[in-house]
């Protein structure tokens, strides 16, 4: 391995990281396995922790525990939509009559049966994996499109569990900032999966992280962290030259033997290139970049609207399921970023680590010769 030496960051310092190198908390892929290679690896694993039962997330966290010493962390959405307990409102009959139009488009071309309503949604907020997350002395909390607010971030602290939280805007870092987190991660529009946002409309233009980056970390005084357009080493020698402290790589580590992502998703991270993927909010209610199929263009070309958030998403569960088990890449959501077009392999997690950090020191020490 080249001298890493000139990654050293405040990241490094202030969790006791050897790379500055998170790998995000991606629900369903990120799981115990991934996040100990990357860890052990030198980086921060990330448990994608907000689809999982309470009883479920701690399993998971003791099996990373059993797997490595160093520090992890726990990924958990801290939008409205999840945060907040009790039954969400159905929508009205003329949205729910279109939105089950356009999937039983889908449905009639898989064999499924056709359906006139979607199933009420509820959320049990996320108090009981706080709780979990704390009494487990998780080092990390990383959380995402939502303030997280100060007692929160002061629960953490008092137990000794830093707080990360992702943000899209300069106004929500200097929230987050606020609200007293550790880490503030910067999310460029280039992401894949969800735009870690709260406060922008859906149809909102976003900032792609070479201009969002800059201006967050001249807007609050802690380390600024980047997300979205990384698989590469020369990415992460770029960020670090705008002042990032570290990087938050997704659709990388999707493609890596550990992440739970099924095989044909993988598959189609490496065959695709950036202009296959698309933000659409078909899948969930929410603004998300996922690789193009036929469900994100049938259902775009259909007008149809959206529920609201993660009603959306339980709406359309039965093709997404059918989907993944007939391995049908047509109509499942396939999160990804536009980083796809670097990706050319499905190497093991901690392969991806080492050679992200081999090619960044040496993008970083050529620079400085040819400057020389
Ligand atoms: C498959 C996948 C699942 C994701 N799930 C989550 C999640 O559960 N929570 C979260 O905070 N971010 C999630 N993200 C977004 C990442 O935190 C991160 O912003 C993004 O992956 C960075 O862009 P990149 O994919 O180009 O590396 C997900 C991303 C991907 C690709």
């Amino acid at each position: 391995m080249a001298d890493a030496s000139c990654l050293q960051t405040r990241l490094c310092d202030l969790l006791g990281l050897r790379y500055p190198i998170v790998q995000a908390g991606m629900a369903g892929v990120a799981g115990p396995e991934l996040v100990a290679a990357v860890s052990e690896a030198g980086g921060l694993g990330v448990l994608g922790g907000f689809t999982l039962e309470p009883d479920e997330l701690r399993r998971q966290i003791r099996a990373v525990k059993e797997l490595t010493r160093k520090p992890f962390g726990v990924n958990l959405w801290t939008h409205p939509a999840v945060t907040t307990p009790g039954p969400r409102p159905r929508a009205d009959a003329a949205t729910m009559g279109a939105v089950c139009a356009a999937l039983n488009a889908f449905r009639a071309t898989m064999g499924l049966p056709a359906q006139t309503d979607a199933q009420a949604v509820s959320s049990a907020g996320i108090a009981a994996h706080v709780d979990v997350v704390l009494e487990e002395h998780v080092p990390v909390l990383s959380v995402a499109l939502g303030d997280p607010g100060a007692s929160l971030v002061e629960r953490c602290h008092e137990r000794g569990t830093r707080v990360m939280a992702m943000i899209t805007t300069v106004e929500e870092a200097r929230t987050v900032a606020r609200a007293g987190v550790d880490l503030v991660v910067a999310q460029g529009s280039e992401a894949g999966g969800h735009h870690s946002t709260w406060t922008t409309r859906t149809d909102t233009a976003r900032s792609g992280a070479l201009a969002l980056l800059p201006e967050v970390v001249d807007a609050v005084d802690r380390p600024v962290l980047v997300a979205g357009g990384i698989a590469d080493g020369r990415g992460i020698a770029s960020v670090i030259c705008l002042g990032a402290s570290g990087v938050v790589l997704g659709t990388r580590f999707v493609a890596t033997r550990e992440a739970r992502a099924p095989e044909f998703w993988k598959a189609a991270i490496v065959k695709a290139g950036a202009h296959d993927t698309v933000v659409t909010t078909a899948y969930t209610g929410l603004p998300a970049r996922a690789i193009r199929n036929a469900f994100s263009d049938g259902y775009a070309e259909s007008n149809a609207p959206t529920l609201p958030p993660l009603q959306q998403k339980r709406a359309a569960q039965d093709i997404f399921d059918n989907a993944r088990a007939n391995a049908d890449t047509r109509y499942f959501p396939m999160w990804a970023g536009q980083s796809v077009g670097v990706i050319h392999d499905i190497p093991s997690a901690r392969e991806i680590v080492q050679r992200l950090i081999t090619e960044a020191t040496q993008t970083l020490q050529s620079m400085v010769h040819d400057l020389a």
